[in-house]
């Protein structure tokens, strides 16, 4: 692996402990001003500094992010389609390659929609994109999406879909926390980091999903609501962060969260 990819990669996994917490707030680019997501700026502001990657759209980050920002930002290129269209798989490239190096990104992200109709045009897109991203050094992120299909994570699906994204050579694979998870890491030769999904009903679930994850051997989360739609998303954050980089088990996140909660009085 050339110098500026490695590079790049050790900016977002971490070194230290080979952990990542990235934070998702790309959301908006499908899903339009969803709640506690209308202001990025104001949403994003308190975690920066827990955040070891920020995944975003070009559009917010010229739009929302000062151009000082120290953490890495993983660009989201792909896109397209509307929660209110006929079919979120139907993704195109958005993004230039060209773009995402004007914006000193350490990474792009993209979705691939396998077992759609969309299949192949993402799966060529994924392979477009490692082409280009292997030429300037830039790691590429493949989201395993869903759309609207959330039962179909489960490890049979999401274990084909890594391993495919993997095999057409992207650098880092984002899929779902499902049971028998170990399958889906085992299949998959690149390092994993799990989607936080829907907001869970308590802290404790996610504190779990994100144990459960590291332990069987994601290398971290890339994890949006979870984070940010919680009344508390500093001491969210904190607790996650705990788990993926400091082996905390899910009660002693607990204490990290209520601890952080309480200091934010
Ligand atoms: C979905 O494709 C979005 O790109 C999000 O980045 C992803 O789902 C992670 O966010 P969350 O933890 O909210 O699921």
């Amino acid at each position: 692996m050339d110098w500026g990819m490695k590079n790049r990669l050790s900016r977002i996994i971490k070194p230290r402990t080979g952990h990542t917490v990235m934070l998702a707030i790309d959301h908006g680019y499908f899903l339009g001003p969803m709640t506690k997501l209308e202001k990025p700026e104001k949403t994003l502001e308190p975690l920066i500094p827990y955040a070891d990657s920020i995944m975003l759209t070009r559009g917010v980050l010229r739009s929302s992010v000062a151009a000082t920002i120290e953490n890495p930002i993983v660009l989201r290129v792909s896109g397209g389609t509307s929660i209110v269209g006929e079919n979120l798989a139907n993704e195109g490239i958005t993004t230039s390659m060209e773009e995402a190096i004007r914006l000193n990104a350490a990474a792009v992200a993209l979705s691939i929609f396998v077992g759609t109709p969309h299949e192949r045009q993402t799966l060529l897109s994924l392979s477009e994109l490692v082409n280009q991203g292997e030429q300037y050094g830039i790691p590429v992120l493949a989201v395993t999406a869903v759309g609207k299909e959330l039962g179909k994570r489960d490890a049979r699906y999401l274990g084909l879909a890594s391993r495919i994204a993997a095999e057409l050579g992207a650098h880092i694979v984002k899929t779902y926390y499902c049971d028998d998870f170990d399958k889906v890491v085992d299949g998959c030769p690149v390092p994993i980091v799990i989607a936080g999904g829907p907001k869970l009903e308590t802290e404790m679930d996610a504190f779990e999903m994100t144990y459960n994850a590291i332990q069987t051997g994601a290398v971290g989360v890339d994890m949006g609501r979870n984070i940010w739609q919680h009344e508390h998303s500093v001491p969210m954050i904190k607790a996650v962060r705990s788990v993926v980089h400091e082996n905390a088990t899910p009660k002693e996140a607990m204490d990290v969260f209520n601890q952080a909660k309480s200091g934010e009085a």
